[in-house]
């Protein structure tokens, strides 16, 4: 067995959201979900299983990972044991990780899909298991929900599937990267970490808000509105039915009890200059996660002309240009 790999993962961004979890052991998602992978972040992952080693290592962004983040890895790592045991009968040794994301892990930009991504899909071929992208999707799911989707490039659907064990609860490709011609804009307005991560915020709105079941019975009709308008390659379409999941989402996140509100003043602000940009002919639609970012979804024509409104807008710290990006990928040690 060549015990090493490194592959590289990109991050994503979930346009009809998920939100809500039917089982938290398994992280089996409450209701399905489509995103779109982006070409401009990832993380770049290298994991070595070392014949003798006691314990799992893990380097995050060049430093040692303090041991919340070291066990997460490691309790991950040890799904993909039990896996190699099952189809192998043997025991997989300690491993050495070493990853990084070329964009800043705090800024709430979604860096564990594309981290569970990495993880899943170099892990497994470090062990010498090969399998169909589909049960790596269902491996990455256990890590981050979101990190499911971020394996597959392009318009990504991820869906809750019905069985109790989970094995139904798969990520797919439903348009590759080169199908739509949009850029997604990231606009930054704060690098601090987010205050509620998206586990706890997603039981506390499970737990707590009247609004959940009209959330869960919602969904299907949304994903389908959104899957045949990725389909006809109808932007507007696709970028209207975009806000109505996010605002939806972060209403159901402010209904739970105490309410949680992932928005500062530059990211409502940024939402009313988008309706403002696209009421004067531009045609642009907002995204935004559990967090102060918005991203935003244009036509590529438009990308420069958008570029120049908001980067004299004091709201935002940096822009981050990307489009539809590839799925995972080996790269050389
Ligand atoms: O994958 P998680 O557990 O980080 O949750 C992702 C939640 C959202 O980013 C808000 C929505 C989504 O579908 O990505």
């Amino acid at each position: 067995m060549d015990n090493h790999c490194r592959v590289i993962a990109h991050s994503n961004i979930a346009l009809i959201k998920y939100w809500g979890k039917r089982d938290s052991l398994l992280n089996l998602p409450a209701v399905g979900s489509i995103s779109v992978t982006l070409d401009t972040l990832f993380t770049d992952t290298s994991v070595r299983f070392e014949p003798g080693r006691p314990a799992d290592s893990v380097q995050l962004n060049n430093l040692q990972a303090d041991e919340p983040e070291r066990l997460r890895v490691s309790r991950f790592l040890d799904r993909i044991r039990l896996i190699y045991k099952e189809i192998t009968g043997q025991i997989l040794p300690g491993a050495e990780v070493i990853t990084a994301n070329n964009f800043p892990t705090a800024a709430g930009l979604a860096s564990s899909a594309s981290a569970f991504a990495a993880l899943a899909y170099a892990g497994l071929k470090a062990a010498g298991l090969d399998l169909a992208l589909r049960e790596v999707s269902i491996l990455a799911r256990q890590g981050s929900g979101s990190a499911a989707r971020s394996l597959f490039g392009g318009f990504v659907e991820m869906h809750r599937g019905q069985l109790p064990d989970g094995s139904d609860a798969f990520a797919e490709q439903i348009l590759t990267e080169t199908a739509l011609n949009i850029n997604v804009l990231i606009l930054v307005t704060s690098r601090q970490k987010k205050k509620t991560g998206s586990t706890e915020g997603m039981n506390l709105t499970r737990d707590t808000s009247p609004y959940y079941q009209a959330w869960s019975d919602s969904a299907e009709a949304d994903l389908a509105a959104m899957r045949q308008a990725l389909q006809d390659a109808d932007f507007t379409r696709i970028g209207h039915l975009a806000e109505f999941s996010c605002l939806k989402m972060h209403a159901l996140a402010m209904s739970a009890n105490p309410g949680i509100i992932y928005w500062s003043p530059a990211t409502l602000h940024l939402l009313q200059q988008v309706r403002e940009i696209r009421a004067s002919g531009i045609e642009a639609y907002f995204t935004i996660d559990a967090g102060p970012q918005v991203k935003i979804l244009c036509r590529e024509k438009d990308a420069p002309a958008l570029l120049q409104i908001f980067q004299n807008d004091s709201a935002v710290e940096e822009i981050i240009i990307t489009r539809p990006g590839p799925g995972v990928r080996i790269v050389e040690p």
